[in-house]
């Protein structure tokens, strides 16, 4: 099966930078995140909380901006094109593309269906792993707040501590978080990796490869790009 052309539209610019933050944060955090569940090391503690915390707070507003740029910043809603460019927020909400796609997706995923639905730039299981990594994120900066000695006594933090039923619960809950993400990260890294290395080297490196080109219209293939000029446009537009 030939794969859809991977474009610079698909993935601009801030969101690269936005996606390599969450990678380098994403390591910290758990790598001292594990050093405080297991101190073996406690002549260093006081460094890793420092990083952990550090880096909390700039994965947090990471995800901040994230959010608010996906209202304002315009990308491809489907792979292989360069046009149909929409508010970005729309990848992450259910469409028409869409309809009745989640069951055959998840199908494809457990080895029942060979072939994966045709749809937009996201399939529907992908969009709502996404769409649950702000609300995943709040959950960790909750807990992780209500843990921190400095924000603890904040009255949000403390009536959440006291809602969870004490600090145990609330560092628990923040574990189980942690495990959470690395499971997501193992299952995005694996789905993002299966079909090559293209998508991969598109979000870190904005390296863009040539394959079979749509028209955003009818999602039908309109051709094949091997990324010399000129672009492959739809019928009626050449
Ligand atoms: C987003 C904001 C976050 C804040 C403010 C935060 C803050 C904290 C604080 C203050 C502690 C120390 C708790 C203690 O001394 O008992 C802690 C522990 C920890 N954090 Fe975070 N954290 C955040 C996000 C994360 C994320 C995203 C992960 C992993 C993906 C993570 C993993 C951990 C782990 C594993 C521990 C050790 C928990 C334990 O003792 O069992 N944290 N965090
Ligand atoms: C080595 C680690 C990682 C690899 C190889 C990777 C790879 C990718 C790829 C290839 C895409 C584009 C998918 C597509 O176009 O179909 C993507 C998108 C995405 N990834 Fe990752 N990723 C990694 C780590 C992470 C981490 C740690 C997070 C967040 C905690 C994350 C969150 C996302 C999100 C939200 C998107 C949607 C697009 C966007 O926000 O701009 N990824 N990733």
């Amino acid at each position: 099966m030939s794969r859809r052309a991977t474009y610079r539209e698909a993935h601009p610019l801030p969101f690269v930078i936005n996606h390599w933050i969450n990678l380098v944060c994403m390591i910290l955090l758990i790598f001292t995140g594990f050093c405080m569940h297991y101190p073996l090391l406690p002549y260093v503690m006081g460094i890793v909380r420092g990083i952990h915390i550090f880096s909390a707070i700039v994965f947090f507003i990471n995800a901040v901006v994230r959010v608010l740029l996906s209202f304002v910043v315009r990308s491809a809603q489907y792979e292989g094109t360069r046009e149909g460019l929409d508010r970005d927020i729309k990848n992450f909400l259910p469409s028409k593309a869409n309809r009745h796609q989640f069951w055959p997706w998840i199908k494809y995923y457990l080895f029942i269906k060979k072939e994966h639905p045709k749809g937009t730039k996201y399939g529907s299981p992908q969009k709502l792993a996404y769409a649950a990594l702000p609300i995943l994120i709040l959950l960790s900066a909750l807990t992780g707040f209500a843990l921190w000695s400095v924000t603890a006594d904040y009255a949000l933090f403390a009536w959440f501590t006291d809602l969870l039923g004490g600090p145990m619960n609330v560092r628990m809950l923040h574990y189980v978080l942690m495990w959470i993400f690395i499971i997501f990260i193992f299952v995005h890294v694996y789905l993002a990796n299966i079909y090559g290395s293209s998508a991969s080297k598109m979000m870190f490196f904005r390296k863009e490869h040539g394959g079979e080109v749509i028209d955003p219209e009818t999602l039908e293939v309109i051709g094949e790009d091997d990324l010399s000029e000129p672009p492959i446009l739809p019928p009626d537009r050449r």
